[in-house]
């Protein structure tokens, strides 16, 4: 009986150490391939008020050299087939990295697509929250931030480059072999190595500290303006614009799942990506922080204002299958007066951070 109890204690400690050792391996920075000399510097990320700590990276830890390198390939050209177009072009900072208040983006062929570009802040948490492996894009069609990056590059009607085309003209550009060297501590640039640049780079774009936070989550009152605060109680209210069961009180504005919304789009979003009927027209709940950034609104851009987007919730949307639930509750609509609409649309401006658009550290 000891015996037996002995070999299990023995058992426990070694699946025990086992874990600690493989937690404390992964949570170191990349290791080189060759030589001693590779010493990343981990990258310190501030955030910004009523966000939590960002979500561990344990393959692909936050360094200065691999942000730094990421924010140079995000801004480069050289990513695109005929070098005229880089992340930044359809991400652009002053517009909450979105496309430059365009409906859709246009690619380097000329081609349009048919999605809005999506704004990039807190996609950590987006990695750390969402409760499947559909996450990026409006449809889920990317599970990491590593992974997504892949798609712009080789897509047709964005980038339109191959992978080993962009590797090879980034292994033959005067400053990425060293940058890339600092950055993984390896002398061969590697599709690996490119998207975990990107991502770090993407991971450290945080936004908050809005007047929205300072209210819910500083427990200032004096933070929001009474009509901002009869906005809020509308947004919590199920009896009223009931907005909260998807985009949530905070802190990211959205839960990260993917929802019908009583659109009227043709558009299959999840559909498209699990092949269930099922999820025909669902898409990612997306945040609600700096809107007025981001316009236009919906996977297809379909709303320039604000008011129009709450319009569509009040009197617009489909109130039966295949919408949500939340909104099938519902079946006259919100019917809000002209004064609520207006708290509305004044509570989701509360939501705004203006230092994303100055922050000199995702600059080019
Ligand atoms: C031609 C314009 C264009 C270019 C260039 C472009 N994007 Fe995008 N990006 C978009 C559009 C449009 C979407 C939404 C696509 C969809 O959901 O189908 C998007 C979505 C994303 C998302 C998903 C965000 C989320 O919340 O799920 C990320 C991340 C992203 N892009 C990063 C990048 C990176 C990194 C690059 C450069 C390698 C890049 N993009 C280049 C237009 C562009
Ligand atoms: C059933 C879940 C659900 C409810 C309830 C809901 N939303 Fe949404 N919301 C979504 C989804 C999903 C999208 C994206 C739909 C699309 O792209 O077509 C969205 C998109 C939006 C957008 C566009 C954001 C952008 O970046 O393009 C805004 C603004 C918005 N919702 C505000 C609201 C407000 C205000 C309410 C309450 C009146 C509300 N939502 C209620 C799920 C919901």
């Amino acid at each position: 009986m000891n015996k037996v109890l002995g070999s299990f204690v023995i058992l426990f400690l070694l699946l025990h150490g086992c874990t600690k050792d493989d937690a404390i391996i992964a949570n170191l920075p990349p290791q080189p391939d060759t030589g001693s000399t590779f010493k990343p510097t981990p990258y310190l990320l501030e955030i910004p008020f009523g966000l939590p700590p960002l979500p561990l990276q344990p393959n692909n830890p936050l360094t200065v050299e691999g942000v730094e390198l990421g924010r140079k390939l995000f801004f480069d050209k050289i990513l695109s087939r005929d070098l005229t177009q880089s992340c930044g072009s359809c991400h652009n900072q002053l517009f909450g990295f979105t496309d430059n208040g365009k409906r859709f983006s246009m690619g380097i062929t000329g081609a349009v697509g048919v999605r809005n570009s999506m704004p990039l802040f807190n996609l950590a948490w987006v990695e750390q929250f969402a409760r499947t492996n559909h996450r990026f894009f409006w449809d889920g069609g990317a599970t990491n931030l590593e992974s997504q990056a892949i798609d712009p590059i080789i897509n047709p009607i964005e980038m339109d480059d191959s992978l080993p085309n962009v590797l090879n003209k980034l292994r033959n550009h005067p400053q990425y072999p060293a940058m890339f060297k600092k950055a993984f501590g390896s002398d061969s640039i590697t599709t690996a190595m490119l998207m975990k640049a990107l991502a770090q780079f993407e991971r450290t774009i945080v936004s908050g500290g809005t007047r929205f936070d300072y209210y819910r989550r500083g427990f200032n009152d004096e933070a929001l303006t009474p009509q901002e605060k009869r906005g809020f109680d509308l947004y919590v209210r199920e009896d009223k614009a009931d907005c909260f069961h998807c985009h949530s009180v905070g802190p990211f504005m959205s839960d990260f799942s993917f929802r019908h919304n009583g659109h009227q789009s043709t558009d299959v979003g999840l559909g498209r990506i699990t092949n269930n009927p099922e999820d025909n027209g669902k898409f990612r709940v997306p945040s609600l922080r700096n809107l007025v950034f981001t316009a236009p609104y919906m996977h297809d851009g379909r709303f320039a204002t604000l008011e129009e987007v709450v319009e569509f919730y009040n009197s617009g949307a489909i109130r039966t299958a295949p919408a949500d639930p939340v909104l099938t509750k519902h079946p006259h609509g919100l019917e809000l007066t002209e004064a609520e609409k207006a708290d509305l649309v004044a509570f989701l401006k509360t939501m705004t951070d203006s230092t994303l658009l100055t922050n000199q550290k995702y600059f080019p």
